[in-house]
């Protein structure tokens, strides 16, 4: 049986990935409105991404007869700006996730939650991935710049993402 301290905690990362999903889909709005379809598609994908994160910390909860407390998903921004700021938000964004994930990690190890710490190990690694993809993009947005044809090229780059 998962700690009353253990699960109030997962249900509170449960909360900050759905309200990843909700950024990113209205990021992902922004940029198709701004007819960049390849990053509006990133967005999506990411959207679906955080999606699952959720619910794989849900199943996790569950099983360890854990009670599932979902709050209120917070609104996002209405605006972003251009291509590169709203990639630097999610690079910010994922780094917010990151020290939320290792606060989480770091509360298992306190509380000597074995099957709670092996479980956040994934989201350890998938932290790594992600900031390496997006801090990838912000370098390459940075390297073209906001204005001129290369954007549209990498527009097309980013839509060609598939679901991992
Ligand atoms: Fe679920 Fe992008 O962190």
């Amino acid at each position: 049986m998962i700690s009353k301290t253990m699960q109030d905690a997962l249900n509170a990362q449960i909360n900050l990935e759905q309200y990843s999903a909700q950024l990113y889909l209205a990021m992902g709005a922004h940029c198709a409105g701004k007819s960049f379809k390849g990053f509006a598609h990133w967005l999506a994908v990411q959207a679906s991404e955080e999606t699952a994160h959720a619910a794989k910390l849900i199943t996790f909860l569950l099983d360890r007869g854990g009670k599932l407390e979902l709050q209120a998903i917070a609104a996002p921004p209405k605006d972003f700006g251009g291509v590169i700021q709203v990639f630097e938000q999610t690079l910010g964004h994922e780094k917010t996730i990151t020290a939320s994930i290792n606060a989480l990690f770091e509360l298992a190890r306190a509380e000597k939650d074995h099957a709670s710490e092996i479980a956040l190990q994934w989201y350890v690694t998938e932290q790594v991935e992600e900031e390496a993809g997006v801090g990838e993009i912000v370098d390459h947005l940075h390297a073209v710049g906001d204005q001129g044809g290369a954007i549209w090229y990498l527009d097309s780059k980013m839509g060609k993402r598939g679901k991992r």
